[in-house]
């Protein structure tokens, strides 16, 4: 089985063009299906390959559009997404029609068209997991649900024990833990999840779910809240954090996830399969901030700003992230490449270019 023709929904996005180019400079015909008529990231496509890609502005709820485009593919990296749980806070409406809608339609093109596509890789999120599993010394595995009042237990922001009332610790999260997420964009990646999985087994196609961690590198949104901390470093401002700045993420470099896509591709996996594809390790918000301001500071050669701590709380958010990503690494044979200091220096690094020649830095 090839996939000469590749399709990516989105593909101009952070993942998308860094995908396109890595496929492209592979040899695969990429048509890119996006409302953004040009990369986010130019320079992750190659020069010399270039013509492989063709770039289709346009709406993923275009049916017309839409079925032109699947019925020329082999494979589909549907990485389109109104992206972001803060964004949806206030943006209900447009990211559950957005995220939805959008799937709704390349279901019904699915079902409807005579097409040969064989794969699906869907970009979903480790943020369908909401707080994700924690272990107790007394009761073991728990769940504790999402934090919407403070009840701050023994002084930490930490969540207790949902049976005892006891500190926990954040345990391992994997694949087959229930999907406790309640944000608006945690539910539309739920619903996006369950909706691929029954149109694909109904019409025999493999689908790999890839549940990212929160995905950094050149490129990434301005509305990207971790691109904020890149501007404030710039303007040599203190970033300010909420709770005590412990809250965790898993952060995971774009190249690594590319890497993962670009694996599962290759090993052909039959049937549904669900992957973490994250970096296995939390990260605490202060120590991330503060890596950037401190790499901002060398390499502007000034001195950082370092975060500071409001000990606000904003309801509903997730406190810890902590997944495990062994499945996909013995899936793929890969693990990250990138530790993250490293990733964070070569996006500090994108991030000055990038500035510099907007005439900002
Ligand atoms: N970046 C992350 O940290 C992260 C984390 C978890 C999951 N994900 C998921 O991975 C996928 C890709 O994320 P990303 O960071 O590359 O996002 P991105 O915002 O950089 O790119 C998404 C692209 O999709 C396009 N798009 C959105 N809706 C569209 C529509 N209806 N029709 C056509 N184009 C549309 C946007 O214009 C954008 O170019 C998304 O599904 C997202 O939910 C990303």
């Amino acid at each position: 089985m090839t996939f000469d023709s590749v399709l990516i929904t989105g593909g101009t996005g952070l993942i998308g063009s860094h995908l396109s180019g890595k496929l492209a400079a592979r040899g695969h015909d990429v048509k890119v299906l996006s409302r953004n008529s040009r990369f986010s990231v130019p320079e992750a496509i190659d020069k010399s390959v270039e013509s492989k890609i063709e770039i289709i502005a346009g709406e993923l709820d275009n049916r017309q559009l839409l079925e032109e485009l699947v019925n020329q593919s082999d494979i589909i990296f549907y990485k389109a997404a109104s992206v972001g749980a803060a964004g949806a806070v206030e943006n209900a409406k447009d990211f559950v029609e957005n995220n939805l809608g959008a799937t709704a339609n390349l279901i019904d093109v699915l079902r409807a068209s005579k097409h040969r596509v064989k794969h699906i890789v869907l970009g979903s999120s480790i943020s369908v997991y909401g707080e994700g599993v924690y272990n107790c010394a007394k009761c073991g595995l728990v769940r504790p649900p999402l934090r919407y009042k403070l009840e701050k237990s023994n002084g930490s922001w930490d969540p207790p024990c949902p049976t005892c009332g006891s500190a926990i610790t954040p345990a391992d999260t994997t694949e087959d833990s229930e999907r406790l997420g309640e944000s608006t964009y945690a539910v539309t990646k739920k619903a996006q999840e369950e909706l691929m999985i029954g149109t694909c087994k109904l019409l025999g196609i493999n689908l790999s779910v890839f549940r990212y961690g929160t995905v950094i590198g050149a490129g990434q949104s301005w509305h990207n809240p971790f691109t904020r901390f890149l501007e404030l470093a710039l303007a040599g401002e203190s970033p300010i954090l909420h709770e005590d700045g412990k809250q965790s993420r898993d952060f995971m470099f774009v190249d690594d996830v590319v890497n993962a896509n670009l694996a599962i591709m290759d090993k052909q996996l039959s049937g549904i399969n669900v992957f973490n594809v994250s970096s296995g390790d939390s990260t605490a918000l202060i120590d991330f901030a503060t890596t950037i301001a401190t790499e901002m500071g060398t390499a502007l050669n000034k001195k950082p700003a370092l975060p500071t701590i409001d000990g606000k709380f904003t309801p509903g958010d997730v406190r810890h992230c902590h997944t495990e990503c062994g499945k996909i690494a013995a899936a793929t044979g890969l693990t990250p490449q990138r530790n993250l200091s490293e990733g964070i220096s070569h996006l500090v690094d994108w991030f000055v270019r990038k500035k510099r020649v907007a005439g900002n830095a």
